[in-house]
This record gives C-alpha cells, sequence and structure tokens, in this order.
C-alpha cells in the first residue's frame, strides 16, 4: 500500500491560502482524488503528521477528513489508516461498503440520499443507548401511535424545523410517507366524503399507486411555476400536495395558493395531505413554514427520515388533525400493529442528543455544494439547458424536446450510475418530456459525465423547448 506523506498532500494541494485553510484542504484533496492525481488505495498520512506537515490545525485536517468520508471520496478502514477511495470502481460516490460480492447493486431512486453520509458511528451510538434505557414495558407490542418518547421529541422538532404547531399526542409513527398515505388514503375511502383525491400533475407514481390502492379516485391538478394550480381545484375529499419541493418539478407552492388550498378544505370540510418533500434540505434560505401552520384542522403533515437519514430505516410520521386521528392509529394498529421500538427509540435519542441537527447540517452543506458544481458545470457547458427548481433537495429536473431525446437520456443516465426516470412516467399530460436525475450523489468524475450525457442528448435533438410548462 501507498504510503503517502505530508509533502506528497502539499504537491496536489498547492501553496496554503492566507484564509479558509479547511476549503483548501478539503476541495484539494477532493480534485486530487476525482483527477486521479491522488491513487485508488494509497493511505493518507495520520492527521497529527499531516497538521504539522501542512501546518494546520489538527481539528481542520480531521474536519475535511471526515467530510470526504462522508462523500465516499475517502475511506476510512477500521483499525487501519484513511485511504483514496477507488472512484472508479464507485462512479458516482456510491459508498464503498457494498453488499455481499455477487449481489447486483439495485438502482437507486432518484429521491434517494447519499448512503455514504449516514452516520453509522451516530447511530450505533443511539441505537445502543436507546436499547440499554429501553424499560421492559417497552419491549412488549409498541403502541400502534407510536413511541411517546419519540412522539415528544419530534414535535418538538418539527415546532421549531417547520414552523408548525406539534404536540406529541398529534404525532403517528409509521414506516414512511408512503405508509401515511396509504393508511390516510384507507381512511378516506372508508368515510363519507368520497373517494376522490387530487393529486399534483406531475406527481411520483409510486405516490399515485399508494393513493389507488387504497381505493381512491385520483384526479391530478396542473402545477405550474408557483405550485398546485389552486384556481383549478375540483370537488374532491382531499388533496396531496408536496408545498415545500414540488415532487418532481422542484417549486414552491406560492402564498397566496397556500391559502387557496387551505380554504378550500376549510370551506369543504376537506383534507389535505401535505407530504412535508425535502422540507428540510432547502439550501439557500430558511424552508417555507409548513402548511398546517395555517390550519391544523385540515391539514395532515407527513414526513420521514427517508431523504435525511436513509429510506432504509422505513420510518416516519404523520401530524394527524383530531378529525382523523383515531381512524388513523386504528388503521395502522390493523396494518402492522406498530413500528419497531428500538428503531423508534434510536431516532429519538439522535433528535435528543443533537446528533439530528448536527447531521441535517452537514447533510446540507454536502448536498448544497454538490448541487452547485453540477449547475455551474451545467451552465458552462450546455447554457441553454432548461434545468428547474428552487435550491434544495436531492433531485434536478431538465426538461427535454421530446419522447426521443428523455428516453435516450434515462438510458444514458441509469447506464452511467445516475439514477432517472422519464418526467412524461410521473404525469398525466401529454408533451411532459424531460429527466428527473437523482442529484445526491453526482460529485467528482460523475458530474462530466451527466454534463456530457445532457449536452449531447440536447444537441441531437434540435428541437425547440416547446413545453407544457404554464
Ligand atoms: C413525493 C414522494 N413522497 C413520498 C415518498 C415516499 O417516501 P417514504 O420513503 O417516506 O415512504 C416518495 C418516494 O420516493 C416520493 O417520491
Amino acid at each position: 500500500m501507498i504510503r503517502l506523506q505530508p509533502e506528497d498532500l502539499l504537491l496536489v494541494l498547492g501553496a496554503r491560502p492566507p484564509s479558509d485553510v479547511g476549503a483548501w484542504l478539503r476541495d484539494g484533496l477532493r480534485d486530487a482524488v476525482a483527477s486521479g492525481r491522488l491513487e485508488a488505495g494509497a493511505a493518507l498520512p495520520s492527521s497529527r503528521s499531516a497538521a504539522a506537515g501542512l501546518g494546520v490545525a489538527r481539528g481542520t485536517v480531521a474536519a475535511a477528513v471526515d467530510e470526504l468520508v462522508g462523500e465516499g471520496v475517502l475511506e476510512s478502514r477500521p483499525r487501519s489508516s484513511v485511504v483514496v477511495a477507488d472512484l472508479a470502481r464507485h462512479p458516482v460516490g456510491a459508498s464503498s461498503r457494498g453488499g455481499p460480492a455477487d449481489a447486483p447493486p439495485r438502482p437507486a431512486s432518484v429521491g434517494a440520499p447519499d448512503p455514504a453520509l449516514f452516520p453509522r458511528a451516530a447511530w450505533a451510538r443511539a441505537v445502543r443507548d436507546a436499547v440499554r434505557a429501553l424499560p421492559d414495558a417497552e419491549l412488549g407490542y409498541p403502541d400502534p401511535q407510536g413511541l411517546l418518547g419519540l412522539r415528544e421529541a419530534l414535535a418538538a422538532h418539527l415546532r421549531t424545523a417547520r414552523a408548525a404547531p406539534v404536540e406529541a399526542e398529534d404525532v403517528v409513527i409509521v414506516s414512511g410517507v408512503a405508509q401515511g398515505l396509504a393508511l390516510l388514503g384507507e381512511v378516506l375511502a372508508g368515510g363519507s366524503s368520497g373517494r376522490r383525491v387530487v393529486v399534483e400533475d406531475p406527481a411520483s407514481p409510486g405516490v399515485i399507486e399508494q393513493l389507488r390502492d387504497a381505493g381512491l379516485d385520483v384526479v391530478p391538478v396542473p402545477v405550474d411555476g408557483r405550485g398546485l394550480r389552486t384556481d383549478a381545484l375540483p370537488d374532491a375529499a382531499a388533496a396531496v400536495v408536496t408545498p415545500a419541493h414540488q415532487f418532481p418539478l422542484g417549486v414552491v407552492l406560492a402564498p397566496d395558493r397556500r391559502r387557496e388550498l387551505v380554504a378550500w378544505a376549510r370551506d369543504g370540510d376537506r383534507l389535505v395531505l401535505e407530504d412535508d418533500y425535502d422540507a428540510e434540505l432547502r439550501y439557500d434560505r430558511q424552508p417555507v413554514g409548513a402548511l398546517r401552520g395555517l390550519d391544523p384542522e385540515h391539514v395532515a403533515l407527513l414526513g420521514s427520515v427517508s431523504k435525511l437519514l436513509s429510506p432504509a430505516l422505513r420510518l416516519g410520521w404523520v401530524v394527524a388533525p383530531p378529525g382523523v386521528r383515531e381512524a388513523l392509529v386504528d388503521a395502522k394498529r390493523r396494518a402492522d400493529l406498530g413500528c419497531s421500538v428500538p428503531e423508534q427509540a434510536a431516532f429519538a435519542r439522535m433528535i435528543e442528543s443533537g446528533a439530528y441537527a448536527r447531521h441535517l447540517r452537514r447533510a446540507r452543506l454536502t448536498y448544497r455544494r454538490r448541487r452547485g458544481l453540477l449547475l455551474d458545470a451545467l451552465a458552462r457547458e450546455v447554457p441553454h439547458l432548461p434545468v428547474e427548481g428552487v435550491a434544495a433537495g436531492l433531485h434536478l429536473v431538465v426538461r427535454l424536446p421530446d419522447g426521443d431525446a428523455e428516453a435516450r437520456a434515462v438510458a444514458a443516465l441509469r447506464g452511467a450510475g445516475v439514477p432517472a426516470d422519464p418526467l412524461s412516467g410521473a404525469s398525466a399530460r401529454a408533451g411532459a418530456w424531460g429527466v428527473i436525475l437523482g442529484a445526491a450523489r453526482v460529485q467528482g468524475a460523475a458530474v462530466p459525465r451527466v454534463v456530457e450525457i445532457l449536452g449531447a442528448v440536447v444537441t441531437r435533438g434540435e428541437v425547440s423547448f416547446a413545453s407544457p410548462r404554464e
């Protein structure tokens, strides 16, 4: 194994700047790994000797290394040193910790976070501490509404992070937004307000499937640059919306439309199902507060850890209006008798200890930087490419001129290991061509690859962007 010396690092990093030494170190190392100037498998010097050799604080070295390990650029080997990751083997920064050697990797979803950022050590600590502290009484069948300790911790977190009135008694713990929607769909289908439910167009095909499976009839209502067209709301029992960061278009529901949507719900005693998609992953400003804040009686707020920690945990919540809470808890009990108590207790620990907030800050910074680098490269190399959405979340939408360009872009991106879905598959309207691109793991060598693929598709398309945007 090649063992790098501090001088080797100096050689690739160049002269030490007078300020922002952390960024110099982090960005320089990242570039050196991505460009192959630091060879895969080479071991870094210890943080002590690197700090001495580079003339920086040891904490600065440790922070930069930590971040790059999180990004998958470096690998931390147990009881050994930190080594340069093999980005050719993991082209989009996939975690270096693969599964069984012969298990083919399952394609990631466009909205999935980078698994390399999952705070393994903090989660493992939270599980250990939480399980040790669990009273025997909590090791029977769970409270189907959810562990009280988690509901309390979440309520406090959501009051601050989402500016929404939330008490522990309002919260129902579910195994993700998917289950929350399915259970609320079941409650709605069994109610007396009818089976029609408004969905955004475009929307997640998975969400539509869940609602249909629950026995509801979905009524698509178009989304434009200001979110759901509230002037086109029909009569229905409920509406499912993604106001913080519309999936997939990435727009934010405008303030007047928020008020109109809530008035629609209140006037007809309807329910708004607020899928709080990407709300805590806003990069340019504080996220807009939850719709629930406008009317807690008619808005159910649904969220999960899927984008923030990992979708593998299957852990989410519904902040339920009083009118549906009991029926929802009953539906949860009938579905699976409640969520895993040790997992709930561990998540409560993560929130209470501050580890969750620390992870969110770090994830936001990492994704913001990756998104910025990708958008800069696209703007430079393919300046006319229409990339949509506000600075938030884990995916981008690029409009394309026709179905052929869409199919080529999706196939090429998937071939390069970048999650991609056709926009047309998310819309009931003809002519909504584009690609929904999972950007969470796009970094290093994957950036020019994505630029190359989209550039080639657009150049060969040679068709004007007559898009169905309102
Ligand atoms: C818009 C939208 N809402 C909800 C979900 C489901 O999320 P969860 O993992 O919390 O069940 C998805 C899945 O990717 C989604 O795309």
